[in-house]
């Protein structure tokens, strides 16, 4: 049996130690932690502790980890434990009080699971939850991951096309460029326009938010105005009044029509997915056309999506693949990786020992269970 995580940290004369779990979901094939990290949390005093195979659905084999001086062992026993996904129950139960934990924790719609973790005095840390301001950019999970989403959609929405991106110039004739509608220009949406546009289509955005028309236009797509600003708080999309929804959904059927491709991101936090694409959109578009539907998670943007599944619905295809970061798990665990080291780094002190501040806006944003006395506490209580 592991140690404690106290014992463990009597033991080592440097600081914490660091468990990188092997991720237990089906279609998890991230990892929190890549060995090109290691150094640089070893020389900050931490040590880190992988589980067997942590690695393996990114394709890290334990040697790569261990050659990086990580140490293969029990992670659930470690000081901090670092994650992917929001812990099972079974995940649940390996953890005690005392340990930090840091990963996905769906703070906004897993209350159960945040009490769970309260109740057994686990601190804990969750990445959705760290504030979107200039210093915390490198540890912004949530934009790392969704430059993955929004980029393998495009793939996707390509792959399942009857129709080219680019537009051809060949013996045979001439082909016009697809035209591909992005519904939703957030992190994911900005990055499908211009994975789309480096693809040869002819790109278009749109959004609730009207600071969004710049940067639509600075990845060279076309900016549709509908005429409704939805700006909420922090930088985020509000909710649409039941009448901005009617609008909303009238003027999308007619904008629809005319495109090959529609890859729909839009989401509001804490709230069902916003319904844009109604069966009536759907029936508009020409037979072959393609819909990419990255808020199954929460229902969907479309009517007619069916989440983790592709259908077809009046001879359109609709995706709507769940946790697309994870079918790209090096370049995914690599990204996540950086922005987990770099919270790492601002919760402990020079000699790799936990050292909460919660007057650091980014700590006492991102800390979803606050235990009192929790190790590393002591410099400000909670
Ligand atoms: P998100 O994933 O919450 O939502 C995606 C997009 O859907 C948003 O652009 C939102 O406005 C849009 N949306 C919501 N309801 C809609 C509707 N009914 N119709 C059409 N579009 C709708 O957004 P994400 O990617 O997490 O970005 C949120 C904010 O955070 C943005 O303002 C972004 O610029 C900002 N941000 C700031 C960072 C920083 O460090 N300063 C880093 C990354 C993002």
């Amino acid at each position: 049996m592991g140690r404690t995580h106290n014992e463990q940290s009597e033991g080592f004369p440097g600081g914490a130690t660091v468990g990188v779990v092997k991720e237990s979901a089906d279609d998890e094939r991230r990892v929190a932690l890549v060995p090109k990290l290691i150094p640089s949390l070893l020389a900050a005093g931490l040590d880190i502790v992988v589980e067997a195979g942590a690695g393996a659905g990114a394709l890290i084999p334990d040697s790569a980890y261990v050659e990086a001086g990580a140490r293969v062992g029990d992670p659930w026993s470690a000081e901090i434990v670092v994650k992917v996904a929001p812990p099972s129950d079974a995940e649940m139960a390996q953890l005690s009080a005392g340990q930090t934990l840091i990963g996905f924790l769906a703070p906004r719609t897993a209350d159960n699971r945040i009490e769970a973790l309260q109740r057994a005095g686990v601190q804990a840390f969750a990445v959705e939850s760290i504030p979107r301001i200039s210093r915390a950019q490198v540890m912004d999970a949530l934009s790392s991951q969704a430059n993955v989403a929004g980029y393998k959609a495009v793939l996707l929405a390509a792959s399942e096309s009857t129709r080219f991106f680019p537009m051809l110039t060949t013996a045979a004739g001439t082909v016009k460029p697809a035209t591909v509608l992005v519904l939703g220009v957030g992190v994911a949406g900005l990055q499908a326009l211009a994975t789309a546009k480096r693809l040869g289509g002819r790109t278009t955005g749109y959004d609730v938010r009207p600071e969004v028309a710049d940067q639509v236009r600075s990845v060279g797509a076309q900016w549709l105005d509908l005429g409704i600003d939805a700006a909420g708080a922090g930088g985020y999309a509000r909710e649409l009044t039941d009448a901005e929804k009617d609008e909303q959904q009238r003027a999308l059927e007619e904008a629809i029509k005319g495109f090959d491709v529609v890859i729909t991101t839009a989401l509001v936090p804490g709230r069902p997915a916003p319904r844009l694409v109604t069966d009536a959109a759907v029936r508009g578009m020409k037979p072959g056309s393609v819909i990419v539907d990255l808020a199954g998670e929460t229902g969907g943007n479309c009517e007619l999506t069916e989440p983790g599944q592709n259908v077809v619905k009046h001879d359109v295809t609709i995706c709507s693949p769940l946790n697309l970061p994870a079918t790209m798990p090096e370049h995914a665990s690599e990204l996540y990786a950086k922005n987990i080291a770099a919270l790492l780094e601002l919760i402990v002190d020079a000699n790799g020992c936990l050292a909460i501040d919660f007057d650091d806006a980014i700590i006492d944003g991102a800390c979803v269970s606050r235990v009192a006395g929790a190790p590393g506490t002591e410099v400000s209580a909670p």
